[in-house]
């Protein structure tokens, strides 16, 4: 039934077997169609390895070389597309490994020594992703510019602010967008702080207890740019956490991204029609020819699910796995690149298409006319004129009542009829009750007056500016 492996069959650990694997085994095991992203940070940290396993006399300066020269030809190949993945050497670290080989002969196979595909493999995932992280806050920074360019256009637009859906006060546009920076600042806070952790060097802990060649693992952090090493080599090989973390900052980030994106498809709604964003990020229906579907932020809401989905599939991956390293992570491959993508995608995505936002001002603000949003306006004149809040709160409630009879706003009852409801009512309260005398009062720091919208909004740029440099920094260094 099975049959002997021949030589060429064999897989580089097939020295203990004595029987092959199936195909359907061969095929269930491999990782090779998805880790082959690894391929680059593969050899990055191949090379930083070899280089130090030179400089201390493990390794000659001649199969240093040569490892270095295989590599250079082995980087081109898979750029170029013409590397030959193979399922047999079942990984991209052993695919690598085995071209390095043919290439160069047994200095290939001495690449490996003090080093375990388990602490091979948590490298390469952790500078694949170093790189993709630095390359989203880079796309964060530019999302959260868009957004700030759009607020600023809008700082003093005004719109009804809601609570429960239903309008509550008048609120400026620029205020409303200025609160998804803030978001996103957050989400570039916790970004860094998830680097922090994910940026320590696990090479040197070999297959899970260390190794007994005297690795200089100090000289292998600083060549690959890590800030640190791991303390603990059972840990160090099986840890996924930094993964998970990315995982958990993505999907807060694409909740803030879905909220934005459910607030478009409402303003574009005709109900609302506060809104229309760009043909570029529309479809049309191929039935309905009157219909302009907002598909972008549509499908953004929908992703922000498969990436909550990937932060549970990680979670429940490494729930109860004993130390120290399982096959059970080769598994943390797929959801961790599917969430990269994805993040990066609709960042760029977004960025874009707030830039081509079409604001209606108008029905934005009949829609806050409409609302009776200064009724609290109102109670806090009355409470600036010595009624209790409470008091105040009941007579406004009355005046609303009776102008909602009326169907008109507040500032379209006569003073007489305001008078009924209160004598406190004089003259002055029609500046309290107009759209734009109710934002200007608002002004404190984080509150909806023009005034101080355009100064939070400043501040964020300033603060993104600085994070640009320093993600500008690192990606030119990678
Ligand atoms: N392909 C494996 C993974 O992604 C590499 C590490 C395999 N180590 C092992 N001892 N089988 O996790």
């Amino acid at each position: 039934m099975h049959k002997k492996i021949t030589l060429s069959q064999a897989k580089t650990w097939s020295g203990r077997f004595s029987v092959p694997t199936t195909e359907l085994v061969k095929t269930y095991t491999a990782s090779v169609f998805f880790d082959k992203k690894l391929a680059l940070f593969d050899i990055q940290g191949s090379l930083a390895h070899a280089q130090m396993l030179s400089e201390i006399g493990i390794l000659s300066q001649q199969d240093l070389k040569a490892i270095q020269s295989g590599m250079t030809t082995i980087k081109k190949e898979i750029e170029r597309e013409e590397f030959q993945w193979s399922l047999d050497s079942e990984d991209v670290h052993l695919n690598i490994e085995r071209r390095l080989t043919d290439l160069i002969g047994d200095a290939g196979k001495r690449l490996h020594t003090g080093r375990s595909r388990n602490d091979q493999v948590a490298t390469d995932i952790k500078l694949y992703l170093r790189y993709q992280l630095d390359t989203i806050q880079l796309h964060l920074i530019e999302l959260i510019s868009a957004c700030v360019l759009l607020a600023q256009q809008h700082y003093d637009t005004i719109m009804p602010g809601f609570t429960h859906l239903q309008v509550a006060q008048p609120i400026t546009l620029g205020h409303h967008l200025h609160a998804y920076c803030e978001m996103f600042e957050r989400d570039l806070e916790r970004l860094e702080d998830c680097r922090k952790r994910l940026n320590r060097l696990p090479l040197g802990s070999a297959a899970l207890a260390g190794t007994s060649y005297p690795l200089n693992r100090y000289r292998v952090m600083e060549l690959l740019g890590f800030d640190d090493i791991t303390r603990n080599s059972l840990d160090s090989v099986s840890d996924r956490d930094f993964a998970i973390e990315f995982c958990s900052c993505s999907s807060l980030l694409m909740i803030h991204l879905s909220r934005l994106s459910e607030e478009l498809i409402l303003w574009m709604s005709p109900r609302f029609g506060f809104i229309e964003i760009g043909d570029a990020f529309c479809t049309g229906s191929s039935i309905m020819p009157q219909k302009k579907n907002p598909d972008v932020p549509e499908l953004a809401r929908g992703k922000s699910g498969r990436v909550i989905g990937h932060l549970m599939g990680l979670l429940t991956l490494m729930k109860s796995q004993p130390l120290a390293y399982n096959k059970d992570n080769q598994e943390d491959k797929e959801p961790l690149f599917d969430t990269v993508e994805t993040v990066a995608q609709t960042l760029q995505v977004f960025r874009d298409m707030l830039g081509d936002i079409k604001v209606y001002t108008d029905s934005m603000r009949q829609a806050a006319r409409e609302g009776y949003a200064t009724a609290t306006d109102l109670a806090d004149y009355l409470v600036k004129k010595g009624v209790p809040f409470r008091d105040a709160h009941e007579i406004v409630a009355k005046a609303v009542l009776h102008a909602e009879k009326k169907e008109v706003d507040l500032d379209a009852l006569s003073l007489t009829e305001l008078k009924n409801f209160s004598t406190h009512i004089e003259k002055d309260v029609y500046q309290v009750l107009t759209l734009s005398g109710s934002v200007n009062s608002r002004d404190l720091p984080g509150g909806t007056a023009p005034k101080q919208v355009k100064k939070a909004l400043n501040q964020t740029l300033t603060r993104i500016k600085k994070r640009l440099l320093i993600s500008q920094k690192r990606l030119s260094s990678t």
